[in-house]
């Protein structure tokens, strides 16, 4: 039992001493993700166990697609560089790095302004003596809020005796990263049809269309659109306002009148949008 506690135990070890020959390694999240326009940490440390290695230089690199392209580089004798096309918006997050005799353990980036075509993966790089190369990776996802809109197709929608269906109202989420998600909230017996477009830059616009076969009984019902945008919920609402055709009712009518009944009555009933202004009767 002893023997079997001290060879896993061992084997541990083993499988952690390979990749770092001597304990050294580069410590970063494993993603991390930020909104176009706002600031993210890219964070790097460098953790340098006994006995200590010489740092030589510190290369940030952004890879896509295959391909690597520097972004920073900090080097004890040279100095800190910032290449384009990051120079305005990337910088070291610690003093001590631009500083003289510079101490490069935390080479922690700060993004500013962040953009959509920055989504990669960044590898921060250490070149130590006499060690060799040290690196890890973060993958940096960049959202985009979308743009929600939600309208009428008109003010006053027309019921037609024909009962054709038509659209009456639109519900819009643009260019928002990741696609929001539309779905309609209503007593309404219409349905909804819904449409994705991808953006070059990688955005989504997600519209949805209610259709409905506008009548007397959609007038003045309530249709609310709900966007849900990662675990945001957007809702909107209209009343809808439909112009219908009168529909007439007589009352009165018992079915028993006879010469010379007193006081019968007749009414005439209609309701419309918009209301009805004049009434005329004919025999
Ligand atoms: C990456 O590759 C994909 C497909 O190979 C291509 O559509 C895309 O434009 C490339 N992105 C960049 C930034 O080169
Ligand atoms: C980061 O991105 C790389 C390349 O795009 C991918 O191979 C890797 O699985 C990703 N890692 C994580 C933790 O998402
Ligand atoms: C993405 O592309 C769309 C369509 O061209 C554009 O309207 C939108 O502003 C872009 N978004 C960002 C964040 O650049």
């Amino acid at each position: 039992m002893a023997m079997a506690m001290f060879t896993s135990f061992w084997i541990f070890l083993v499988a952690v001493n390979v990749p770092g020959a001597n304990g050294q390694s580069v410590q970063m999240d494993s993603s991390k993700s930020g909104f176009v326009g706002t600031q993210v940490e890219l964070r790097c440390l460098f953790v340098n166990s006994n006995p200590p290695v010489k740092i030589s230089q510190v290369t940030w690199q952004k890879f896509l697609n295959g391909t690597k392209q520097n972004v920073a580089i900090a080097n004890p004798s040279l100095g800190v560089s910032v290449l384009q096309p990051f120079k305005e918006r990337v910088s070291f997050k610690q003093a001590a790095v631009r500083h003289l005799t510079p101490s490069l353990e935390d080479t922690t980036i700060i993004f500013n302004n962040l953009r959509l075509s920055d989504e990669a993966a960044y590898i921060c790089e250490y070149t130590t003596f006499p060690a060799g190369n040290r690196e890890n990776m973060v993958n940096l996802t960049v959202y985009a809020r979308p743009i929600t809109r939600m309208s009428l197709t008109t003010p006053t929608i027309i019921a037609r005796p024909q009962k054709r269906k038509m659209t009456v109202a639109t519900c819009l989420s643009a260019n928002g990263k990741p696609p929001s998600v539309i779905t309609w909230e209503t007593r309404l017996k219409g349905e909804a049809s819904f449409q994705e477009t991808r953006n070059a830059n990688g955005t989504v616009t997600v519209r949805s269309n209610y259709v409905v076969v506008p009548s007397r009984a959609t007038h003045r019902q309530k249709l609310t659109c709900i966007v849900t945008y990662r675990n945001e919920r957007i809702t909107d609402s209209v009343i809808l306002n439909v112009q219908y055709e009168p529909e007439v009712n007589i009352n009165g009518f018992d079915g028993n009148w006879y010469l010379n009944r007193q006081d019968v009555e007749l009414t005439c009933e209609a309701d419309a949008n918009p209301p009805i202004t004049m009434y005329q009767w004919k025999l």
